[in-house]
């Protein structure tokens, strides 16, 4: 069983099946699990913020039967006022585990390797899998069966578009990224992604032309073109990124009763239409509401030992 929750990439095809099957038990009956993590803490570490993570996490141990407490931007000041490793070797003190969202990557794999409490990754620069765990357990209660499925990407090769790859890979569902030039997924990610595909049966295509992405998928996914941390790039990117935006033109070319995807929060007129996020296809809201189910079942798995 996993330790730490810190890429998808990181856990065996085992581990990932069983958090989905838990995460539909979870989700079935919650009230099973009220008392899951009785006296459980859980330290909820932001230097970015949030309001689905933030409250998903929080809500999840409150309804399990434990508790969390937040500390913010300004509280511990990672890498400024205190290190990964001192703050890891504090909070295993006190807390039975740690949930981080962070700029760099390395931030969350020195905590980890810090501590002997589990750590769990809110997302980075590099990842967001929780968002992704969440977004294939949506795309599995719409859809049945998740091998063989097409899903597009739009936009940039960020985060969430690096950690789908990988959940992907691990559920043999094909993906088509279409990214402006410059803007692609990271070389090593596509590189371990198509290696653990090709276990599954996964396929990835990677172009720089948005219809050749959507063109027959089974499900189209955009996210901001600005991540938390490039707010000075945001106007740049809005002329770069405008021929990726999702629109009903796009959606027109996706397979007939495609979903729309979006891990939130949402650029209306942006890298998305009002008319196709507030459409019947959009999957938006369950994505948000299925991160608490997802949590609940890392949570349970890494805090209830
Ligand atoms: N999707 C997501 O992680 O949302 P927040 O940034 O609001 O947590
Ligand atoms: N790519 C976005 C995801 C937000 C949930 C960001 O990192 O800001």
């Amino acid at each position: 069983m996993f330790e730490n929750f810190l890429s998808v990439h990181d856990i065996s095809p085992y581990d990932f099946t069983h958090t989905m099957d838990l995460s539909i038990q979870i989700k079935k009956n919650p009230k099973h699990y009220r008392t899951a993590l009785r006296n459980k803490i859980l330290a909820m570490i932001f230097q970015k913020p949030s309001l689905r993570t933030r409250m998903t996490f929080e809500v999840g141990m409150l309804q399990l039967g434990g508790s969390a407490v937040y500390l913010g931007p300004s509280d511990i000041q990672m890498g400024k006022r205190e290190t990964p490793y001192d703050i890891g070797k504090n909070l295993e003190r006190w807390v039975d585990g740690i949930m981080i969202r962070t700029f760099e990557h390395q931030n969350v794999i020195d905590l980890a390797e810090s501590t002997k409490i589990p750590v769990i990754n809110a997302l980075t620069d590099l990842l967001h899998p929780c968002q992704a765990l969440a977004d294939f357990l949506t795309l599995k209660e719409k859809k049945g069966d998740l091998s063989g499925l097409t899903l597009a990407w739009l936009g940039d090769g960020n985060n969430v578009c690096h950690s789908l790859l990988y959940t992907a890979a691990k559920t043999g569902t094909k993906m088509r990224i279409a990214t402006p030039q410059g803007y692609e997924p990271k070389s090593n990610i596509v590189k371990q992604a198509e290696e653990d595909g090709k276990e599954s049966g996964s396929e990835f295509v990677f172009t720089n032309d948005p219809s050749e992405a959507a063109k027959g998928a089974d499900a189209v996914y955009t996210d901001t073109w600005a991540s938390m941390g490039q707010e000075n790039e945001r106007e740049e990117r809005k002329k770069i990124f405008a021929p990726f935006q999702v629109n009903e033109n796009l959606m027109a070319q996706a397979s007939p009763g495609a979903f729309f995807m979006h891990c939130l929060p949402a650029h209306r007129g942006e890298e998305v239409t009002d008319a196709v996020i507030d459409s019947p296809a959009s999957l938006v809201y369950e994505q948000a509401e299925n991160r608490l189910h997802v949590q609940k079942a890392i949570l349970v798995l890494l805090l209830g030992k």
